[in-house]
């Protein structure tokens, strides 16, 4: 049972709260202590969330939209008591899917601005609320922005998600040195293979086939990097508590993956069912000599056939 309260007394603000990720955070903060202002397009999942636990408040917003983004930080700061200690920029979906080589002007813009502008604005209109907030350990204030391990290379999500995400963890870097003076920190985290309803609903996936389509991705996720289970959106929530509460209070301009491993390294390099290079190259030097001039038969570089965590990971 958690004993702890890191939160009480702090006014929290949570984008994209009605599911996922920002549902786990958001009750997470609650649960210890904070008033938070679960914000999410989807109203009434956020009420849904909100109803979960006291000290929750469901907020309409749309962080494409500028003026609800400015609208949700000041109604949190008002109605929580005067500031705001803890912002975690979350909100996100799997944007436009064309590549590089067919995305018009329209789906780049659109994507930017749910994962990349909507970070950059949560932060600008969070700070007047923020400034110089209460601390024992420095850092008063915390900003948390969700990355993610598409940020880390190619492979992992469509062409502009990619972009977006790291475009966040720089964002993330000057914006933890525009903001120092006044106490403020901000970090990001980098979720890799969650189980959420972004993949399905990234698609578009028919309602009688998202059951379906979830029992897929558990299992995928759970075969896809060393720790062997699938992530799950409290394991985000508990990064993002670590680097809202005063225990991270010298940390700041950094991220944090959280991915299982996922992004370690090869395949083979963890998983015996792999073979990498070398198991097949010992397999050769150990097989038996041939008496005939055939050479003797090759045992394959090739990894069995493995799900993917490479296919619409976000
Ligand atoms: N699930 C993963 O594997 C994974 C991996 C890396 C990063 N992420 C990121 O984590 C964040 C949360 O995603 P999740 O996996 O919890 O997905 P999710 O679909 O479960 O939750 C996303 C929430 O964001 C909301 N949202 C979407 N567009 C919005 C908008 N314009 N304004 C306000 N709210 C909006 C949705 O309504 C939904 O409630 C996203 O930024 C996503 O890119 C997820």
């Amino acid at each position: 049972m958690r004993v702890t309260e890191r939160f009480t007394g702090k006014t929290a603000v949570v984008t994209g709260a009605a599911s996922g990720i920002g549902r786990a955070t958001a009750l997470l903060l609650a649960r210890e202590g904070a008033r938070v202002f679960a914000a999410d397009r989807d109203f009434a999942g956020a009420q849904a969330v909100a109803a979960e636990l006291a000290g929750m408040t469901a907020v309409a917003c749309d962080v494409c939209e500028p003026d609800q983004i400015a609208a949700l930080m000041d109604r949190a700061a008002r109605e929580g008591g005067g500031g705001i200690d803890v912002v975690f920029n979350n909100a996100g979906a799997g944007g436009e899917r064309a590549g590089i080589d067919e995305i018009d002007a329209a789906g780049w813009d659109a994507t930017m601005n749910l994962l990349l502008r909507s970070v950059a604005l949560g932060i600008r209109y969070a700070v007047p609320h923020m400034k110089d907030r209460v601390s024992t350990r420095g850092g008063g204030a915390a900003i948390i922005n969700t990355s993610s391990v598409a940020a880390t290379g190619a492979g992992y999500s469509p062409t502009a998600y990619a972009v977006a995400k790291a475009g966040v963890l720089h964002l993330t870097k000057v914006a933890a040195t525009d903001l120092a003076r006044y106490g403020i920190r901000v970090n990001a985290v980098l979720p890799g293979f969650i189980n959420t309803n972004i993949f399905t609903s990234s698609i578009e996936m028919p309602e009688d086939r998202v059951a379906t389509a979830k029992a897929v991705i558990a299992q995928m996720s759970a075969n896809a990097q060393p720790v062997a289970r699938g992530g799950q959106p409290e394991d985000i929530a508990e990064a993002v508590a670590f680097l809202a509460s005063e225990a991270a209070g010298f940390i700041t301009g950094t991220s944090l993956l959280v991915d299982g491993g996922l992004t370690i390294g090869q395949r083979h390099s963890w998983d015996p069912e792999a073979p990498g290079m070398f198991d097949a190259l010992r397999a050769l030097a150990e097989a038996p000599a041939q008496s005939s001039a055939q050479p003797p038969a090759q045992p394959s570089a090739q990894p069995p056939a493995q799900p993917s965590a490479q296919d619409g990971l976000r």
